[in-house]
């Protein structure tokens, strides 16, 4: 059994290593395709594998028509958008994520976002504080519940929406106050943290009717996904209002034009980072590996996202 780790964006080396050492005691072979500049790398190293381990990697239908031996994908963290699920399921190839594994560190840098912004991007001169703020959780996944935690911590007023949880009950054991209404989310709050997956419902969805409804000095911190945002629509809005603020891990298409109109409401870190600490790399990592061994050997499939 051949197992590709293949990586754009390398994990830190102890996770890698401690994929090579659970794949080889399984008696597999593992390869390893770090920092590639080229689609056609990827579509030569994928050519007789039988197991892909990605993180952002695009995993298109070239790339599956191009991996003759593929049976199983997994992508070492949450969001599995970059994976073509169609493509694969066509193929009967296993496609799946590792849910909450890099939850913890996507939840700190949101919270880290938020203060930053707070404190006008560290620059000297009176910021404001985040305890006694109001903050929304857009998706209550397992990112969004522990920034939930964490603003409580901080002395937030922690409110939240998710459109897949319905029963007030789960928010309200955590202290959290459940909304009705992705609007009502976006008029009460401070802060609103974006942590809902890239789909076609979703794309574009935080548009400019949403966002107008915000509070003043009001603040959005996205760690989800570029694409949910509708960059115009933010644009727009930003322009109009000059007391909002965006504060994101995952630069915009525009996020150039944003930085030159806007100057200190906005922020995008150089590189995606959420999930970029050595403990999530390593919870990611790990468990990809084991979970493409338990796979062959077991024929486990909990955490298949595409069914057939
Ligand atoms: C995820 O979906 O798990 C996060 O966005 C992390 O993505 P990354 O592995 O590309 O950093």
């Amino acid at each position: 059994m051949k197992v590709l780790l293949a990586t754009e964006k390398p994990f830190a080396k102890v996770a890698s290593d401690g994929i090579r050492e659970i794949v080889e005691k399984a008696g597999y072979e593992l390869v390893v395709l770090e920092k590639y500049t080229d689609k056609s790398e990827l579509l030569k190293a994928v050519a007789d594998v039988d197991a892909i381990i990605i993180r952002s990697d695009k995993i298109t239908a070239e790339v599956i028509e191009a991996a003759k031996n593929l049976k199983i994908v997994v992508r070492a963290g949450a969001g599995y958008d970059n994976v073509d699920l169609a493509a694969a399921t066509a193929r009967k190839i296993v496609v799946m994520n590792t849910p909450g594994q890099n939850s913890n560190a996507v939840a700190e840098l949101a919270i880290g976002l938020m203060i930053f912004m707070a404190r006008n991007k560290f620059t000297p001169g009176t910021g404001t504080e985040i305890h006694g703020k109001r903050l929304g959780i857009h998706a209550y996944g397992n990112v969004g519940k522990l920034v939930a935690r964490y603003g409580k911590g901080f002395g937030m007023e922690v409110y939240a929406y998710d459109p897949f949880i319905t029963d007030k009950a789960v928010y309200e054991k955590d202290g959290v106050i459940p909304v009705g209404s992705v609007e009502e989310l976006y008029s009460k709050c401070d802060y609103v943290s974006v942590h809902i997956p890239a789909t076609e419902q979703t794309k574009k969805s935080i548009n400019y009717d949403l966002l107008s409804k915000m509070p003043k000095g009001a603040t959005i911190v996205n760690t989800a996904r570029k694409e949910v945002i509708d960059e115009e629509g933010l644009a727009k809005v930003l322009a109009e209002r000059t007391d909002l603020k965006y504060v994101t891990d995952i630069a915009a298409d525009m996020q150039v034009v944003l930085n030159e109109k806007f100057g200190n409401r906005v922020f995008a870190t150089p590189k995606k980072m959420g999930a970029e600490t050595q403990e999530a790399n390593v919870n990611a990592a790990l468990a990809a590996a084991n979970q493409i061994v338990a796979f062959f050997t077991k024929g486990e499939n909990r955490f298949q996202v595409n069914k057939w």
